[in-house]
C-alpha cells in the first residue's frame, strides 16, 4: 500500500520531519511534496462580516458547484474538504468488500478499514474489472487520476463497475481539475451508487480553507449531509469558494498555467531520469516510477538541497521482493523548475 506520509508523521507537518530528518537546508525548503497547485486563488477583501457571522445556508455555493461540476444543486454535499468525506462514507455502508488500489492515496485503506470492511488491492484498473467480474468485492475506490501513480479509469470502466457490483463505485477526482478528462459526474443522474469526491484545494490552490464536495445522485448525500456538523464549511470557505468556482476566467489561466507547468517538469524529469524510470504526470504533480534504490537515492539527495518530494513507497523491499519498485511524486514547482534543475545537475542516479 502507498503510504502518503512517512510512518508517524503527523498531517500537515511535512517539512518539520524533512527538518527533523534532513537537517535545516542551507536555503529555505522548496515543498514539491504536495499536489497543491502552487498558484493558489487570490484571497483578497474578504469582508468583516464573513469573518464575524456564522455561515448561513451554502445555497449559493451548492449552486455555483453544480455549475462548475456541471451537475445538480441537489446532488452537492459541501464538506470540510474531500478527505472528510472519504472518512465518513465507509462508515455509512455495512461492513462488506472493498476494491481499492494497491499504489494511492492511503487515506482511503485506512478509512475502509477502521470501519470494519475487507480490503482487496487491485494493481491496475484492469484487475479491478477482474475482481468485480468474480464479485470479489461488493464496492470499488477508483481514485481518478490515481495519486500517485497517474492512472486513469475510462468513463466506460467505471459505467461497466457499477453495472456489475452491487455497491457503491466512489471516484475521487480530488486531482482532476487540471486535467483535460471527463468527469464521472456527467453519469450521475443514470448511476445511483456512483459517488464522486471533488476538492478545492488542489486545483485552486486553496487547501488550507478545507473544502470539497460529494456527489451522488440518490440516496447516499442525505446520509452524508446529517453526519456534518451545524456550520461544518466555515463563512470564509463558503464565501470564497463560491467566487473561485463562479471566476471561469480564472480557471481558464489556472488550467493554461498548470498545464504549462507540467510539460516542463515532465521534461525536465525525464532528461534527468533517461530511461531508468517510467514518469506519469497527474495535472498537478509528476511521478517517478523505478527501481526502489535508485529513486531512494534521488529523494534523499534532493532532501539534503531543500527540495523535498513525496517518497510514496515503504519500506526497503528484501528477499524476493528486492526489485520491487517505487514511486516518487514531484509537485509542481513554481520557480518553473530552475531550482530543481540546479541541484539535478549535481546528482547522479
Ligand atoms: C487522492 C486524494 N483524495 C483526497 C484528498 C483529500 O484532499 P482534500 O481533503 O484537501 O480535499 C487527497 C489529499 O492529498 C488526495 O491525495
Amino acid at each position: 500500500m502507498f503510504d502518503e506520509f512517512a510512518p508517524a508523521l503527523p498531517h500537515g507537518g511535512d517539512l518539520t520531519y524533512a527538518s527533523a530528518v534532513f537537517g535545516e537546508p542551507d536555503e529555505p525548503w522548496q515543498d514539491l511534496s504536495t499536489g497543491i497547485s502552487p498558484w493558489g486563488y487570490r484571497v483578497i477583501n474578504i469582508p468583516s462580516h464573513v469573518w464575524r457571522d456564522l455561515p448561513g445556508a451554502n445555497t449559493l455555493l451548492c449552486k455555483a458547484a453544480a455549475e462548475y461540476y456541471q451537475s445538480r444543486p441537489e446532488f452537492v454535499v459541501p464538506v470540510p474538504g474531500s478527505q472528510f468525506a472519504l472518512g465518513q462514507l465507509p462508515l455509512l455502508l455495512p461492513p462488506a468488500a472493498v476494491a481499492l488500489p494497491a499504489i494511492g492515496y492511503a487515506e482511503h485503506a485506512k478509512a475502509w478499514q477502521q470501519a470494519g470492511h475487507q480490503i482487496v488491492f487491485y494493481d491496475a484498473i484492469a484487475q479491478l474489472c477482474q475482481l468485480a467480474e468474480q464479485a470479489t468485492v461488493t464496492h470499488a475506490v477508483v481514485i481518478n487520476p490515481n495519486n500517485p501513480t497517474g492512472e486513469v479509469c475510462p468513463l466506460n470502466t467505471l459505467e461497466f463497475l457499477h453495472s456489475i457490483l452491487p455497491g457503491v463505485v466512489l471516484v475521487d477526482e480530488a486531482f482532476i481539475d487540471a486535467l483535460a478528462l471527463p468527469s464521472a459526474v456527467i453519469l450521475l443522474p443514470s448511476l445511483p451508487r456512483l459517488c464522486v469526491l471533488r476538492s478545492v484545494g488542489k486545483f485552486f490552490g486553496l487547501a488550507g480553507v478545507r473544502l470539497g464536495f460529494l456527489l451522488n445522485s440518490a440516496e447516499l448525500a442525505e446520509p452524508l449531509r446529517q453526519t456534518l456538523p451545524p456550520w461544518a464549511i466555515g463563512h470564509p470557505a463558503q464565501w470564497l469558494g463560491e467566487r473561485a468556482l463562479n471566476d471561469r476566467a480564472w480557471q481558464l489561466a489556472q488550467r493554461l498555467r498548470l498545464r504549462d507547468a507540467q510539460q516542463q517538469l515532465l521534461t525536465l524529469l525525464q532528461r534527468f531520469v533517461g530511461a531508468q524510470c517510467t514518469l506519469a504526470g497527474g495535472g498537478l504533480f509528476v511521478t517517478l516510477r523505478g527501481p526502489w534504490h535508485t529513486l531512494m537515492h534521488l529523494y534523499q539527495r534532493l532532501a539534503e538541497q531543500g527540495i523535498y518530494t513525496r517518497w510514496c513507497h515503504w519500506p526497503e523491499p528484501t528477499g524476493a521482493t528486492v526489485n520491487a519498485d517505487a514511486w516518487l511524486r514531484f509537485g509542481l514547482p513554481i520557480d518553473g523548475g530552475t531550482r530543481l534543475a540546479r541541484v539535478l545537475t549535481t546528482i547522479t542516479l
